[in-house]
């Protein structure tokens, strides 16, 4: 039976690093919807076109695109195991899209770890963040520099400072995941699926505690 995991915390919480670090542990993909969305901008498909408004003024991308975009990236071969889904789903309509998606062939969401970390933080981790420009791989200017200045440790491609990592879009995003994010907390509580993570820690900390809170679940 196939294993979805979902990685739910504010912009900045440290979901693409976890998911970085975790992946290949627990044999899952990492599939990320800011990261498929860049790949279209990036690739200036009708999707990242229409996408790039959205995430230009720190918006949500609308459900029905969102939810269909990753419906196909889910039903590729690899994720035959299942997935870790990290920004994905960001609104109860996503939640329940994914839940149908789910049904049938899989036994559901499998559990959602809850990275929490206080809004005063987010902004210098994404004020001082470097994302790699072929695979989205990201460094910290001071808590998690590259070896080499501008360029990824894992791929060695350039490293760049995304556009919605601009002070005012950061605290939109943070506005825009308080209201439309933050509901998804207790929807996964009441379904006894919410993992909760100190997310203030080191990133080593981090991913060893989410490691454990996993393994009581999969
Ligand atoms: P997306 O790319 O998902 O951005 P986000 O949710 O705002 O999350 P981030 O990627 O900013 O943060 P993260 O939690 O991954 O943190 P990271 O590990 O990088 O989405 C971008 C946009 O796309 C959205 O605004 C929206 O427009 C659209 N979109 C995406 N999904 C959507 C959806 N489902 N529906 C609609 N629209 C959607 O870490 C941040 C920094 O902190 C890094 O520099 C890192 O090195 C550092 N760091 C991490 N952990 C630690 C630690 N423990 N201690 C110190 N520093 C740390
Ligand atoms: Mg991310």
């Amino acid at each position: 039976m196939p294993i979805y995991f979902v990685l739910l915390g504010p912009p900045g919480a440290g979901k693409g690093t976890q998911a970085q670090a975790i992946s290949k542990t627990l044999g899952l993909p990492h599939i990320s919807s800011g990261d498929l969305f860049r790949e279209n901008l990036k690739n200036q498909t009708e999707l990242g076109m229409l996408a790039k408004g959205f995430i230009d003024r720190g918006e949500l991308v609308p459900d029905d695109v969102t939810i269909a975009m990753i419906r196909e990236r889910l039903s590729r071969t690899d994720c035959q195991p299942g997935a870790l889904l990290d920004g994905f789903p960001r609104t109860p309509a996503q939640a329940d899209a994914l839940a149908e998606m789910l049904t049938g062939f899989a036994g559901g969401v499998n559990g959602v770890p809850y990275i929490r970390v206080p809004e005063q933080v987010l902004i210098e981790r994404l004020t001082g963040r470097w994302t790699c420009r072929e695979q989205g791989h990201v460094f910290h200017v001071k808590f998690n520099p590259p070896q080499k200045a501008g360029i990824c440790d894992i791929d060695s491609s350039e490293l760049y400072q995304r556009e919605d990592d601009k002070a005012e879009t950061v605290i939109k995003r943070i506005q825009v995941y308080f209201q439309q994010t933050m509901p998804l907390i207790e929807y996964y509580q009441k379904a006894g699926l919410l993992l909760e993570v100190d997310g203030t820690q080191s990133i080593q900390q981090v991913t060893a505690e989410l490691l454990a809170a996993l393994s009581t679940v999969s």
